[in-house]
């Protein structure tokens, strides 16, 4: 049937007609929440708060231990199911070793929040970039490059400390081939075979890190990622990545960014019929927070406009800077 006996108008009329027949809904037990923690934020006079404001995050601070657990009860207030911790180091050197440290900053935060909000799930980013004095992902051979297998080796490392130290998840995010198989044998070998893996599968080389990379202090001191992290213009490598990581033992995976790739995140649900995370990442943040500064744009509408998008597209999970205006919007 068509026009004019089918008018799809009929429901659209009212709120609530509109609501019956709507097929994605948005509910905070969707979001998850990421932190920065940073090693001496506490006890800082140039930071009284133990917080550090990111200038191109409005709204998103550097946090220190103290800090962060008050930040994760405010998460847990709002109905959100987790957080995603990144940290600041107190040192950097070649092979990012405070990524493995058992009192590195991630590690100290993890076991914090854990005791003050044990309900809140704890999801740790896994990779070495914010840990090297050259900023990339991994160990690097005398030529410049990452090299792989030896990567691997030390990601699983950093992987085991966290969960070690409590982390419910742990998300590696270096895009090495093998890591997860690796990260998953580790785990297993050191009893903690109930600890699920966050892949990064098909995370992409992205401009939309930018504001991430000042935050985290963690832009490559030379060349680019785009030796490990995937080509913005390939949809069925983003498959295989995703795939693999299923058959290595990956519990959900991940797309990252999100708003230009949404058509990956579908096809990637799809192929894999597993939960599917998608990370709303720093430069989608900031975009949206600079036009809404400006009064070019409705944030709250904007938001969960785009947060929908992300859903509809076949995301689960949605990790998002605006998880706590979100969840707070979505209450009334
Ligand atoms: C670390 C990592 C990055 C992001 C998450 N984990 C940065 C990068 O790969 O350069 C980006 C997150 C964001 O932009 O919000 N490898």
């Amino acid at each position: 049937m068509a026009f004019p006996e089918t008018r799809l108008r009929r429901l659209r009329a009212t709120p609530a007609l509109r609501g019956l027949v709507r097929e994605t809904r948005l509910s905070a037990s969707q979001f998850v929440y990421p932190m920065f923690v940073e090693h001496g934020l506490e006890g800082d006079p140039a930071h009284p708060t133990g917080r550090a404001p990111i200038a191109s995050m409005p709204g998103v601070d550097r946090l220190s231990v103290e800090q962060a657990v008050a930040e994760a009860g405010e998460v847990a207030a709002l109905g959100l199911p987790g957080v995603l911790l990144f940290g600041l180091p107190a040192e950097k050197d070649a092979d990012g070793s405070g990524a493995w440290d058992p009192d590195g900053i991630v590690q100290r935060a993890t076991r914090a929040i854990k005791a003050a909000h044990p309900d809140l799930l704890v999801i740790t980013d896994v990779c070495l970039c914010e840990y090297t004095d050259h900023g990339h992902c991994g160990h690097l051979r005398a030529d410049g490059t990452v090299d792989n297998d030896a990567s691997v080796a030390l990601i699983a490392r950093t992987a085991v400390s966290h969960a070690r130290a409590g982390a419910d998840l742990v998300a590696p995010s270096d895009m090495m081939d093998g890591r997860v198989g690796a990260i998953r044998a580790a785990l297993d070998e050191d009893g903690l075979s109930d600890t699920p893996i966050m892949a990064y599968s098909a995370k992409f080389s992205s401009a939309f890190y930018g504001p991430f990379r000042e935050a985290a202090d963690s832009a490559p001191a030379f060349g680019d990622r785009r030796g490990y992290q995937m080509d913005p213009a390939n949809g069925d490598e983003a498959v295989r990545e995703a795939l693999l990581d299923v058959q290595e033992g990956a519990d959900i995976v991940m797309v990252k960014p999100a708003l230009a790739y949404l058509d990956v995140i579908r096809r990637v649900k799809d192929a894999t019929a597993m939960p599917v995370a998608a990370y709303n990442v720093s430069g989608e943040y900031a975009m949206v927070k600079a036009a809404a500064a400006a009064g070019h744009l409705d944030e709250r509408a904007t938001v969960l406009e785009t947060l929908t998008a992300i859903r509809r597209a076949g995301a689960d999970i949605v990790i998002t800077y605006h998880a706590k205006d979100a969840a707070r919007w979505l209450q009334n």
